[in-house]
């Protein structure tokens, strides 16, 4: 049996006395997509949240390639292989596309970080491997165009897939993304499919929360459903369709 990339284990996540996540067991396997669904205000972002390291755990475990990571700080699990994009997006309005994306890329730099000021503490090679990457980021994610762009003129559609670009630039074993397909159209939206698997393809596990059930059922391996907080069922989108439990709590018609 393979190591699962993200293993949750009885996760709980109380604010005062709301208990926005309860018992919550799943695991993410290697090259695999899985879908977290569930109704407004169920305990999806809350998940990704303690994932993250936004917020401390009220109870459970939490697993990166089978080392415990509940414990850490947000920027050592991303430095371990855990990044995500937020719900709503927020970028540095300032910067291009490309410099938004090497900023990401920071994490993954083994040179101090004061070496492209200074030329101190290099490494040999990484700054072109670290621009060989930005340049493979923008060609997967469709922003080769907009490249030079400063952030704050680039379509919304865009600045949701440069959400995606940066963070790929830290070189994540998996990808959490919280409604990626927020504010997309729908010919927007199938490009998004696209790319979600075409980053799996690359070798990237990824979880994915969406409202959009075309998208999650053309792109996850698995779903997960929530509900108050709780998991009410799991399996591969055919199951979760035909769920009596999945359609009376959030689908109410079958789509
Ligand atoms: N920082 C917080 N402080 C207090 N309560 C919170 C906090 N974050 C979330 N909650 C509560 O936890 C519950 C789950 O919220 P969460 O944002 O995880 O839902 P969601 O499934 O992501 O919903 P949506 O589909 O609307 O994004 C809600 O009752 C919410 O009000
Ligand atoms: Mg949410």
């Amino acid at each position: 049996m393979t190591t699962a990339i993200l293993q949750v284990d009885r996760l709980c996540k109380s604010f005062g006395g709301v208990h926005a996540v309860r018992e919550l067991s799943f695991s993410v396997e290697p090259g695999q997509i899985l879908g977290l669904i569930g109704p407004n205000g169920s305990g999806k972002s809350t998940t990704v949240n303690a994932l993250a390291g936004v917020f401390s755990v009220t109870s459970g475990e939490i697993l990166l390639a089978g080392g415990h990571i509940q414990t850490l700080p947000e920027y050592e699990r991303v430095s371990m292989g855990l990044a995500r994009t937020f719900q709503t997006a927020s970028v540095f309005s300032e910067f291009t596309v490309r410099e938004q994306i090497r900023l990401g890329c920071n994490v993954t730099l083994h040179s101090h970080p004061l070496s492209s000021v200074f030329g101190i503490g290099r490494h040999p090679g990484e700054d072109e491997a670290v621009n060989q990457r930005i340049e493979d980021i923008l060609e997967l994610t469709g922003l080769v165009a907009v490249a030079d762009d400063t952030v704050g003129t680039i379509t919304a559609a865009e600045q949701r897939f440069l959400m995606i670009a940066s963070a790929l630039a830290a070189q994540p074993k998996i990808l959490l993304l919280d409604e990626p397909a927020a504010g997309l159209v729908s010919h927007e939206r199938k490009v998004l499919s696209h790319l979600i698997k075409a980053i799996r393809d690359t070798g990237i596990s990824v979880l994915v929360i969406e409202h959009h059930m075309a998208l999650i059922m053309e792109v996850c391996d698995r779903i997960v459903v929530l509900n108050f907080g709780s998991k009410i069922a799991e399996g591969t989108p055919e199951e979760i369709r035909n769920d009596q439990a999945v359609i009376d709590a959030y689908l109410g018609e079958a789509p």
